[in-house]
């Protein structure tokens, strides 16, 4: 496999992304464990990324100087290109022409890094961001491209496969960029591109039951693609020793609960245990109106059910969960400061250190379409693989103010009709999220003859690469005056539509 080493690029995610397109398994460590993984890799290659430092001052961070001895081809992007050309014994000076956006090289010898992609004499698109440069090159190194702000924006030790590039190949404003890192890890690192998701199937199944053996494991599922995607895999390599917990707290959308129940038990015959606690979180949720208050109580409230049921159907040493690769790679930070909290995120995280169980997490190493591409390989249907992520906490979130059992069925129903019109016009897929929000504000309204008194509806919808940031998706105005009516005639107790216009940041994908 590739071993990535972070220097807390915003990219660096994207390098793994592109090394896995080209075929070949990669893991990121963040450069302070990157010494731990080599030694648990033993990686064919080492891609060093980006990151916001700089070389030139005395603490900022190295690559272990173990990985230039271990006879591995290295590519080193910007920063690593930086820490790779100190570290040999070159120079990084700070550059008096700070080179950021779309810039072109021109490629002025042959590579291996160019095979078959980049011929000498032409010129490229590529992205720089950068504010070093190197500029004396360490013993063996050539320069294969340059541009006008950066002289060693290529550089090449081929005798070593040493190579560095200032650019950044992984983002897709450099139009060639996945070929040459497709080059890297195949070409020059020599592995064969063969990783594909059945292959990580089978790998799988053989490392669950290598790890549980005979015992029992008990796997939480939430009703979304992650946690079902886990527990079909654990079950397909070890059968009837996995039990499911389904804990229902009655804050999910119209008909899902039951879908996931039959998905289960009759579909794929797993055993389920369902706990239908919906009375149970309605009660505790009487009275609160504090976003924060009511995310913690259904978080501590689930965690309190999950493992009462746990102990009453006992004997399981093994807690699966479906924790994915962004939630596992610890973040680089060079800020050091506290970061806000925002929201205190409903997970099953708290679960573990509650239950003192062993864990089997089989999607730690997947990025989400990767979990999406998994659940189609182990034939869930594509309704539910490729549905919309939906919040641990429900539909709590999404009724400002007290949550009663009534606010619920009507946001279920607004909420139903939205998506299915979406469903119809065939957006569905074009957008990362869309749902109902239930305000706690009333308007006066008139239908027929009469007045009304309502409650007002809000509808979301964003699109997204990965939650963190989000742009409003541009209905047109005919599609969404044609929900609204529908909203206002069918659902009763709502008389008014009206559509979220607020990107992420400021607003938040949820509304609490
Ligand atoms: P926000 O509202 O923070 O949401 O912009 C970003 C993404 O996270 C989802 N979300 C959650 N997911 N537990 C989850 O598993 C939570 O407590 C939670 N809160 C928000 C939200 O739906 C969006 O996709």
């Amino acid at each position: 496999c590739i071993l990535i080493i972070d220097f807390g690029s915003q990219v660096t995610q994207l390098i793994a992304r592109r090394v896995r397109e080209a075929g070949v398994y990669c893991e990121i460590a963040p450069f302070g464990s990157a010494e731990a993984a080599l030694d648990r890799l033993r990686p064919k290659g080492v891609i060093l990324s980006g990151g916001p430092a700089s070389v030139t001052l005395e603490e900022s961070p190295r690559t272990p100087q173990r990985v230039f001895e271990a006879g591995v081809p290295v590519l080193g992007i910007c920063y690593g290109q930086q820490t790779m050309a100190a570290q040999l014994g070159g120079r990084v000076s700070p550059s008096d022409h700070r080179e950021f956006g779309r810039a072109f090289v021109e490629v002025v010898e042959h590579s291996a890094l160019f095979d078959g992609v980049w011929q000498v004499g032409e010129k490229h698109q590529v992205w720089m961001s950068h504010g070093d440069r190197v500029d004396t090159l360490p013993d063996g190194f050539r320069i294969i491209a340059h541009s006008e702000g950066a002289p060693y924006a290529a550089t090449a030790d081929e005798a070593r496969r040493f190579y560095g590039v200032q650019f950044h190949p992984e983002v897709v404003h450099t139009p060639d960029g996945a070929r040459l890192i497709a080059n890297f890890v195949r070409h020059v690192c020599g592995l064969a591109g063969d990783w594909t998701m059945a292959g990580f199937r089978d790998a799988k199944i053989a490392e669950i039951r290598e790890q549980v053996g005979k015992s029992r494991v008990i796997c939480g599922l939430s009703g979304g693609v992650d946690s079902a995607v886990a527990a079909v895999l654990i079950h397909e390599a070890i059968g009837d020793q996995l039990t499911c917990v389904f804990v229902d707290h009655g804050l999910m959308r119209l008909g899902e609960a039951e879908q996931v129940v039959s998905l289960f038990r009759e579909h794929y015959g797993i055993p389920l245990v369902h706990v239908e606690a919906e009375r149970l979180f309605l009660d505790g949720l009487k009275g609160l109106t504090d976003p924060e208050a009511k995310r913690k109580f259904i978080g501590k409230t689930f965690i309190d059910v999950f493992d009462e049921e746990a102990r009453r159907i006992g004997g399981a040493d093994f807690l699966a969960q479906g924790t994915l690769y962004p939630d596992v790679i610890e973040s680089v930070s060079f800020t050091g400061g506290p970061s806000v909290t925002i929201k205190s995120h409903h997970n099953v995280g708290g679960l573990p250190e509650r239950m003192k169980m062993a864990l089997v997490e089989p999607l730690r190493e997947l990025f989400k379409d990767e979990v999406r591409e998994l659940g189609r390989e182990l034939g869930l249907p594509e309704a539910f693989v490729g549905r919309h992520p939906f919040p641990g906490p429900g539909l709590a979130i999404r009724i400002p103010g007290e949550v009663t059992k009534e606010r619920c069925d009507i946001l279920r129903k607004a909420d139903a009709v939205y998506l299915e019109e979406i469903r119809k016009a065939g957006l569905y897929d074009a957008i990362w999220q869309a749902f109902a929000v239930l305000l706690p504000v009333r308007t006066v309204g008139v239908m027929g003859d009469g007045r009304t008194y309502d409650s007002v509806c809000a509808l979301r919808a964003v699109t997204s690469v990965d939650g963190m940031t989000a742009d409003i998706y541009p209905f047109d105005a005919a599609f969404l005056s044609a929900v609204a009516t529908r909203i206002v005639n069918e659902v009763k107790g709502i008389n008014r539509v009206v559509y979220d216009y607020t990107s992420k940041p400021p607003g938040t994908i949820e509304w609490e």
